[in-house]
C-alpha cells in the first residue's frame, strides 16, 4: 500500500481533505503518519482521534520530540512513498528534502512564483495578494526543494477575486481550491501519473 506521511503545523483542513479522499475510497493509500512541530494543533488532535501514528518533530531535542533524521530513518524503514506539506511553518533541514527528493510537495496559498518565500505564509500571503490588487489567486502545489516555495510546480488552479473585499475572504475562496487540487495531486502520485520532464511536470490521464 502507498504510504503518505503528512506535516501539519494548524488547524488540518488540508489533512482532512486527503484523509477524506482516503476514506471514500479516491485515493488508495495510507496515512502511516502526521507529524508536527506543535505538540498540540488541530491537525494533531485531528490524527489522534483517527488513530494515526504522530510526531511532534524538534531540531532543539525537545522533550517528547523525534530528530529530522529520526524520522528519516523511521520513512526510510517504513518505505514511506511521499510526504505531503499541509500548512507545515517551519522550514525542513536541507539534509532531509535530498534525501526524499521529488518525494517532497507542499501546498501553498496562491499562484506561485508569486506571493513565495520567506514570511509568506497564512495570512501574510492574503494579504500580500489583497494589497497587490490582483484580480485572481490561488494554490499552487510543488516539490520541495531547499529554498522557500521554489520547487517545480506540480499543479495550480485559479480563483477570481475581483469581488473579494478582504485578505479572508481571498483566504476563505483559496482554501477551497486548496481542498480540490490536494487529492487530485496526490492521487496522481498514488497511481504514479507524476512525470518530471525537462524541468516541467505532467499529470498524466
Ligand atoms: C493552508 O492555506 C496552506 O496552503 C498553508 O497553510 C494553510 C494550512 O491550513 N500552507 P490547514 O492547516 O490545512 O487548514
Amino acid at each position: 500500500m502507498f504510504r503518505i506521511v503528512v506535516f501539519v503545523s494548524g488547524r488540518g483542513s488540508n489533512l482532512k481533505s486527503v484523509y477524506n479522499s482516503i476514506v471514500n475510497g479516491k485515493i488508495k493509500a495510507h496515512i502511516f503518519a502526521v507529524v508536527s512541530n506543535k505538540k498540540d494543533c488541530g491537525a494533531i488532535d485531528f490524527a489522534k482521534r483517527k488513530n494515526i501514528n504522530t510526531y511532534f518533530v524538534s531540531s532543539l531535542n525537545k522533550v517528547g520530540s523525534v530528530s529530522y533524521s529520526e524520522l528519516v530513518n523511521i520513512f526510510e524503514s517504513n518505505r514511506v512513498n511521499l510526504i505531503v506539506l499541509a500548512g507545515f511553518l517551519k522550514k525542513i533541514p536541507d539534509y532531509f528534502v535530498q534525501r526524499f527528493e521529488f518525494k517532497i510537495i507542499n501546498i501553498h496559498p496562491a499562484l506561485l512564483p508569486f506571493f513565495g518565500g520567506k514570511g509568506m505564509y497564512g495570512k501574510n500571503v492574503h494579504r500580500a495578494v489583497f494589497n497587490s490588487g490582483t484580480k485572481v489567486s490561488g494554490a499552487t502545489v510543488h516539490f520541495v526543494d531547499t529554498i522557500f516555495d521554489h520547487g517545480l510546480i506540480i499543479a495550480q488552479q485559479c480563483t477570481d477575486i475581483s469581488n473579494a473585499k478582504t485578505p479572508e475572504a481571498i483566504a476563505e475562496k483559496v482554501l477551497k481550491i486548496e481542498h480540490k487540487i490536494l487529492p487530485v495531486v496526490v492521487k496522481k502520485f498514488v497511481e504514479r501519473k507524476v512525470k518530471v520532464e525537462s524541468n516541467r511536470v505532467f499529470l498524466l490521464e
